[in-house]
């Protein structure tokens, strides 16, 4: 059974606390929260006082995708702001490992992203350091986008690394899921998935929801 993390970039911005709870009775796992700074990627989403203002009402842990540059300054910040998992661009950081013990210093789980150009042999000097690996799987800063195919490879090659270095990372994919490329991706060995459009897109979130829960 795979962790699913419902991406609140689909949710009604209008209605952010009505989204909360709503995940909050469902059988999700975490919130996805994507944010963005039209600079990293050719979109700008939404920032600190917006996940503070859903820490207020979540009930299960904040998995924050940072898609900007500069991450290093702002971590404390999302830490203040109610994150529990920090992931970051591997694209977008220059000093990676410095990025990621820092993230580890203010007790946040580390992950780190992967665009559809990046192999996941990028990450061979650290992932033994790494609590989550995200695959992307449509090329970030917007939803609705069509799943990239070829990351079903990305998946059961990081399976493998991790597998046979007796590793703990989680592979999160993020991207165009739903039941069909859900079902793929489990099968290509990820733990855990990100659903933004298919969720809240749909007539019943919560009922989506538990359909990607029991894949
Ligand atoms: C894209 C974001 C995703 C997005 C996924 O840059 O990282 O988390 O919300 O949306 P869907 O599930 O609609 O592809
Ligand atoms: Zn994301």
């Amino acid at each position: 059974m795979a962790i699913i993390s419902p991406s609140m970039l689909s949710c009604d911005f209008a209605n952010i606390q009505r989204d909360v709870e709503m995940i909050n009775n469902s059988g999700a796992d975490w919130f996805h929260i994507d944010v963005m700074d039209g600079v990293f990627v050719p979109n700008i989403s939404f920032g600190f006082p917006v996940l503070a203002a859903m820490k207020k009402h979540a009930k299960k842990p904040m998995d924050v995708h940072l898609m900007i540059a500069h991450a290093d300054h702002f971590v404390s910040e999302f830490k203040k702001a109610g994150a529990d998992m920090l992931t970051v661009h591997y694209e977008a950081c220059t000093h990676l490992h410095r990025t990621i013990q820092l993230i580890n210093s203010e007790g946040m789980k580390a992950g780190v992203a992967l665009n559809p150009h990046t192999s996941v042999d990028a990450l061979d000097e650290i992932l033994s350091d790494l609590d989550l690996v995200l695959i992307m799987s449509v090329n970030p800063g917007f939803g609705g986008q069509k799943f990239i195919t070829s990351s079903l490879d990305k998946v059961s090659k990081l399976k493998e690394k991790i597998k046979s270095k007796k590793l703990s990372a989680l592979i999160e994919v993020d991207g165009g899921v739903n039941l069909e490329t859900g079902a793929q991706l489990i099968k290509a060995g990820a733990d855990a998935l990100v659903a933004g459009s298919f969720v809240f897109g749909s007539s019943n979130p919560a009922e989506t929801i538990t359909a990607l829960k029991k894949l």
